[in-house]
């Protein structure tokens, strides 16, 4: 066995699945579980087969659908939980009983109201009894974080001669710090004779935010299974997050650990996760955050373009996104913009920069971010109303709508160099726009086809409006776009009518 070999132990179906809210239904937790198999975890920790039918029910569904990773269920110490634990296991390849009982005097005296002898008779029975099913028994010692070391040493001892094949070490609370939860570790290396016997494993609570720190403390210091979560997520501030641990593990690898995850599937199953579980992932996570590797200040962005690694620690190929994402925003360069744009496939040395560049800051400053489908819209057609040597151009659009006003609409054009102006009635305001702008063309022009497209959701979103029109039995094309609806309804229609005159 490789003695830097970290095992990944995944509790997003069990630990996490605990947050209200989060609860998926067997069918999306095979899904899940067939994603962490391809993710390459060591074991899935399945659900807690006693706390409902249902839970029980995902063990056993998980137990047939997954084959390399461990299935793992959890029980309490006491018998009707390891025997629901066992039986919901039937089907696994290997399957794994994780039993366990507090281990602080907290929990000893407040949530069992018991001693410490009798709680590690508890503790021991349990083991035993799991091993009567299955060869792979792991112990946790629940709020390990805040337990005395010398009885929590004298109790892992114990659990490891009764069979346990890995003992968890909890910071059920998150209460720890780096360097106590790491000291914690190394006291049961140095003071459990058995230790060798068996794997140490880390479970950390983010509740100060200091999860993966402790459970890399924990590793450094001699832990070889992690459990952790996809996104971070579980009870209260969430578990230690997948992510994080197996991308620091990969980036300090001079450190010398190793795990089984093959991180290029990070991103799809961060988003798999959140969607499912109804549980956004905050834009600045680490690792799988919308912001990871977006980078806004011109400054970073050209920094980044000249080489990634002046402001990138990690590639962001290798969690499976195709390019870091530099945001493109009002902050953004020349440099960024070009950078997309030729990324988009346009030979830049065919185009004005600077002009593209004076219509991206246009667009920026009412939008906070540009995204591809923007930059073509900046390059396509849509661009026509910013030439000037158009026939006709706009110069004001005025629009008075709402409820209970009637909506009216002026509109001033240059119509090949003379300056007119119009206002109108209609239905609504951008019916009242194209009103006022045919009061101005004063010609037979009908509108076939009138669509209007917002680009990708949220209502700071660009609009996108194609319109067909004809004249004399022909049809002619408009597009325009813009973050308000009736400005981008007017740019599509002069489009159309310029290309009629
Ligand atoms: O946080 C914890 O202590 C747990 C145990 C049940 C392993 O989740
Ligand atoms: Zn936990």
């Amino acid at each position: 066995m490789d003695k830097n070999r970290v095992y990944v132990f995944d509790t997003t179906l069990r630990d996490g699945e605990q947050v209200p809210g989060c609860q998926l239904t067997t069918v999306e937790k095979i899904i899940v579980a067939k994603e962490l198999e391809a993710l390459g975890v060591d074991v899935i920790e399945a659900g807690f087969p006693i706390s409902s039918p249902g839970d029980f029910q995902s063990v056993v569904e998980i137990s047939k659908a997954v084959s390399e990773p461990v299935i793992c269920a959890l029980t309490r110490a006491n018998t009707a939980d390891i025997d629901a634990a066992a039986s919901a296991l039937e089907f696994a390849k290997r399957g794994r009983i994780h039993t366990g009982i507090g281990a602080s005097d907290m929990h000893i005296k407040y949530k069992f109201n018991s001693t410490r002898e009798a709680i590690l008779e508890r503790a021991v029975s349990a083991v035993k009894y799991a091993r009567k099913f299955v060869d792979d028994v792991e112990f946790y010692a629940e709020d390990a974080g805040r337990a005395d070391n010398e009885y929590l040493a004298r109790m892992i001892e114990a659990v490891i001669a009764a069979g346990a094949t890995v003992v968890n070490i909890p910071d059920t609370n998150g209460y720890c710090l780096p360097e106590q939860y790491g000291a914690k570790i190394k006291y049961l290396v140095d003071n459990v004779k058995n230790i060798d016997k068996a794997i140490i494993s880390v479970h950390c609570h983010n509740d100060l935010g200091l999860a993966t720190a402790n459970t890399i403390a924990g590793v450094v210091n001699g832990a070889r299974q992690v459990e952790c979560t996809i996104n971070g997520i579980g009870e209260r501030a969430g578990n230690t997050s997948l992510e994080e641990v197996a991308m620091i593990l990969k980036t300090h690898h001079a450190l010398g650990y190793t795990t089984g995850i093959n991180s290029k599937r990070i991103y799809e199953i961060s988003n798999l996760v959140s969607n499912m579980m109804r549980m956004p992932v905050q834009p600045n996570k680490a690792i799988v955050g919308r912001n990871a590797f977006a980078h806004s200040s011109g400054i970073h962005q050209d920094g980044v373009l000249k080489h990634r690694e002046n402001y990138e620690i990690l590639d962001p190929e290798d969690i499976g996104l195709s390019s870091n994402a530099i945001i493109l925003t009002a902050r953004s360069g020349r440099h960024a913009l070009k950078h997309h744009l030729e990324r988009l496939g346009y030979k830049i040395d065919k185009i004005n920069l600077d002009e593209v560049y004076a219509r991206f800051l246009e667009m920026a400053d009412s939008k906070k971010e540009i995204n591809d489908h923007d930059l073509l819209v900046l390059m396509g057609d849509g661009t026509a109303n910013h030439y000037d040597d158009k026939a006709i151009k706009v110069t004001l659009l005025q629009v008075v709508c709402g409820d209970p006003l009637r909506p009216m609409a002026t509109v001033k054009l240059r119509v090949n160099g003379e300056e007119k102006e119009a206002s109108a009635a209609g239905n609504g305001p951008v019916n009242a726009t194209i009103n006022a702008i045919s009061n101005i063309i004063n010609d037979e022009i009908t509108i076939d086809e009138f669509s209007i497209q917002a680009m990708h959701g949220g209502s700071e979103d660009v609009s996108k409006v194609n319109m067909r029109v004809h004249k004399d039995g022909k049809s002619y094309y408009g597009f325009g776009y813009s973050t308000d609806i009736v400005n981008a309804s007017v740019h599509a229609y002069v489009d159309a009518l310029n290309k009629i005159y």
